[in-house]
């Protein structure tokens, strides 16, 4: 069915014609050619539009340009043609460049062509599918956070069950504790209540950081400079994380005052730190960032962004494996030995960024480290 084949046809010779015009008049795909050896030999004006290349630019030159360099590097664009030509077709999505450089989400499908048995090239469609591709992206991504924050509400009201339950029981064993300790003056019986008394008010103290997570504690709201509040803590901070562990402070200009629990949010940023410190037992460094910044709360896509003041604890240590990057805000949630982690760190940060009107928010890479950012409500709405 080639049209070169039937000299002197004017018709097929306008079938080719019009071929030609109805491929250059498509402009949402890329419609080429390339020769058996992946040389590009036409163009129509989509390839135009979706890649930026003229014509001129690029008949001639290998269809490889159009790829990245890892995947060149990985033998890609020889692979696919060689796909489609044992297989009849080779269809698949990936990223491609544009001339600018940016990259374009491509919808590919390469077809090759034969004359009989011969392999005499092949003809190439790429839509540019990066729209649909990126609305898909923030529809996962919102229906995760969606049901990321479902998950930890339903955390949230069970652990504050829990820790009221417990809160009373401990008071009912405390009082207990003193009748023994004034009525039986055995100083045998003396240590054990002291022993026992000891782990009740260690129980207290786990069930006040539940409460926190489950937002059943009342913040004590007031009127707080962060960057002053995080240069007073740092010697402290420096004196937690010991001699291997740097931690420098990276603090905005101009930050306005906010509405926080000083000691909530104390307790959060060492939290933090400590966090940061276990994961670089070779020693490593903390950054502690402070920036004014626009967001949306995660659990709320639609609305529009507000203002947050972030507050960063970035450390270069281990990171978190990809599989517990949604866990580690539970309560409870620890990868450390029994004794070293009481998996309540993290979860007393969410809960303190959550109940003050604002979220957390976790960014980690294995290997190379990992950030929390609390972002705190600049016009504080908490508990309002
Ligand atoms: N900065 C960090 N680097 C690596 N892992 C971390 C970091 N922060 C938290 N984690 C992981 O999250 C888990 C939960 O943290 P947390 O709630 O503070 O509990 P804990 O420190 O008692 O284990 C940790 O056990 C650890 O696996
Ligand atoms: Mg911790």
């Amino acid at each position: 069915m080639n049209p070169a084949s039937a000299p002197g046809s004017a018709d097929l010779s306008d079938t080719s014609r019009q071929l030609e015009l109805l491929v250059n008049s498509v402009t949402d795909y890329a419609i080429y050619m390339l020769d058996p050896h992946g040389v590009i030999r036409t163009w129509n004006r989509g390839g135009e539009r979706i890649k930026g290349y003229q014509a001129s630019e690029v008949i001639g030159t290998h269809f490889s340009r159009f790829y990245t360099a890892e995947e060149i590097d990985a033998g890609l664009p020889a692979l696919n043609l060689s796909i489609a030509a044992a297989n009849g077709r080779y269809a698949g999505e990936g990223w491609r460049l544009r001339k600018d450089g940016t990259q374009l989400r491509a919808s590919v499908v390469i077809d090759p062509i034969f004359d009989g048995d011969q392999l005499i090239g092949y003809a190439k469609v790429t839509r540019d599918i990066t729209e649909r591709y990126e609305a898909e992206q923030r529809l996962q991504a919102a229906q995760h956070a969606l049901m990321q924050a479902q998950k930890m509400e339903a955390i949230g009201k069970l652990t504050l069950g829990l820790a009221h339950d417990f809160n009373n029981l401990l008071t009912i064993v405390m009082n207990s504790l003193d009748l023994i300790s004034t009525r039986v003056p055995d100083p045998r019986v003396q240590q054990l209540t002291d022993t026992a008394m000891r782990a009740a008010e260690r129980g207290t103290l786990l069930t006040r950081q539940l409460l926190t997570f489950g937002r059943g504690n009342a913040l004590v709201s007031e009127q707080l400079d962060v960057n002053a509040l995080l240069r007073d803590s740092r010697e402290l901070l420096n004196r937690s994380v010991g001699d291997t562990v740097a931690v420098s402070f990276d603090l905005g200009d101009g930050l306005p005052i906010v509405e926080l629990d000083k000691n909530q949010f104390e307790a959060a940023v060492l939290n933090l730190v400590c966090n940061s410190r276990d994961a670089m037992p070779n020693g490593g460094s903390i950054t502690i960032s402070t920036r004014l910044c626009r967001a949306r709360k995660p659990s709320e896509s639609e609305s529009p962004e507000e203002d947050f003041l972030s507050v960063e604890v970035r450390d270069t240590g281990e990171g978190i494996p990809y599989e517990n990057q949604s866990r580690v805000f539970e309560p409870f949630f620890t990868t450390k030995e029994v004794g070293r982690g009481s998996g309540l760190g993290l979860s007393q940060v969410f809960g303190f960024a959550m109940q003050s009107g604002g979220f957390a928010l976790l960014e980690s890479q294995p290997g190379q480290g990992t950030s929390v950012r609390m972002l705190l409500p600049v016009e504080n709405r908490a508990g309002k």
